[in-house]
């Protein structure tokens, strides 16, 4: 059976194309004549971003706590807060407005918006049965590819398994991208997020479920990522455009991962570590897997003066250190396709604690 697969419907991308942010959002308003809600990075609660957005009165804004990656508690909360909001008013757009835990917070609420039950019965693939309502994703940080891939992930605390409302249905219908939203992000915190693109992007190339379309999405988000990284400054404003594009290809060549992101999702579970910089930790411990890319993000890392202190699982707990193992190994479908059906043998419970205690 082949795929049918879908994209983002449109896509803006531009210096300063946040003030056209209106123009797009008009016709919503137009054609569905309930209020907009609209979901900020906490970060932005001092009100100067939201200042700048075209917020009617009527509208709902949400300032979304990202200290920790969406979970199903955060998710279940913030749509019973839309929810009561609209009061069956259907809503004109949904708007995400920060990185990837805002933007699948979005993601992830309207699919609840207009399917029955909770966050934590979407988890897995082709779960979601009606159609979300229309979403416009506006990143200020680049790197998860949230705003074009079909997925939205939530940590879920009683089953220690973070997994992702994977569904045409999850992907927004609009994204606008504009590098001005990135000039302030902390440089750290710019790095670890960028670099997440180029990680998926070479699990997916070095795996073995391929297609010639993803490939070649994945090969140019990499080669972006390269001259970002690569550059003398990756926050560069030419480099910032780059970055968000790389992000922008490599949410659309989304498909399987490797043995980075499993490692990581036990990182983001246990340790409630940010996924871009729980991905640096999982290839720093992975040179036998990925040589090649393992000495390429060390390049990066040096080049762009940024620092991974060790020593983050010292201490933990046998428990703890189950609980990692447990979480990292659940992800059977990436491991397969980065180390075949015999996966297990490779990364046994002991071989895969001990690249824990190397971190
Ligand atoms: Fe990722």
């Amino acid at each position: 059976m082949y795929r049918n697969a879908k994209n983002v419907g449109y896509y803006m991308i531009g210096k300063g194309a946040l003030g056209q942010l209106g123009d797009v959002l008009a016709p919503r308003r137009q054609s569905v004549h309930g209020p907009a809600v609209f979901f900020l990075d906490h970060y932005f609660n001092d009100g100067c971003l939201e200042a700048q957005l075209p917020v009617e009165k009527d509208d709902l804004v949400i300032y979304v706590d990202t200290k920790q990656e969406p979970t199903t508690h955060s998710v279940n909360t913030y749509t019973d807060q839309t929810r009561s909001y609209l009061d069956g008013r259907p809503p004109c757009a949904l708007l995400a407005f920060g990185g990837g835990s805002t933007m699948d917070t979005c993601k992830c609420v309207a699919n609840l918006l207009t399917n029955p039950g909770k966050a934590e019965d979407y988890q897995g693939w082709e779960l979601v049965k009606n159609p979300a309502p229309y979403k416009i994703a506006v990143p200020t940080l680049a790197g998860t590819g949230s705003e074009s891939s079909r997925t939205g992930i939530i940590c879920n605390e009683a089953k220690n398994l973070k997994l992702g409302m994977n569904s045409d249905f999850t992907m927004f219908d609009q994204v606008l991208l504009d590098p001005d939203l990135t000039a302030s992000v902390p440089r750290n915190q710019y790095f670890y997020t960028g670099i997440d693109t180029y990680m998926h992007c070479f699990e997916s190339l070095a795996g073995s479920y391929r297609n010639v379309v993803v490939d070649s999405l994945a090969e140019k988000a990499i080669d972006l990522c390269k001259q970002v990284f690569l550059s003398a400054d990756m926050m560069r404003e030419d480099n910032r455009e780059r970055m968000m594009i790389a992000s922008f290809l490599g949410g659309m060549a989304a498909g399987f991962v490797g043995a980075v992101h499993p490692v990581s999702a036990g990182l983001s579970m246990v340790l409630h570590m940010p996924h871009g910089l729980a991905n640096c930790y999982a290839l720093s411990v992975e040179e036998d897997i990925y040589p090649v890319q393992y000495r390429e993000f060390m390049n990066m890392m040096e080049r762009q003066g940024i620092d991974l202190p060790r020593g983050i699982c010292q201490g933990l707990s046998e428990a703890q250190y189950d609980d990692l193992y447990e979480a990292s190994i659940v992800h059977e479908k990436p491991l397969i396709n980065c180390l075949g059906p015999d996966f297990k043998k490779i990364l046994t419970k002991e071989n895969v604690i001990e690249r824990f205690k190397r971190m």
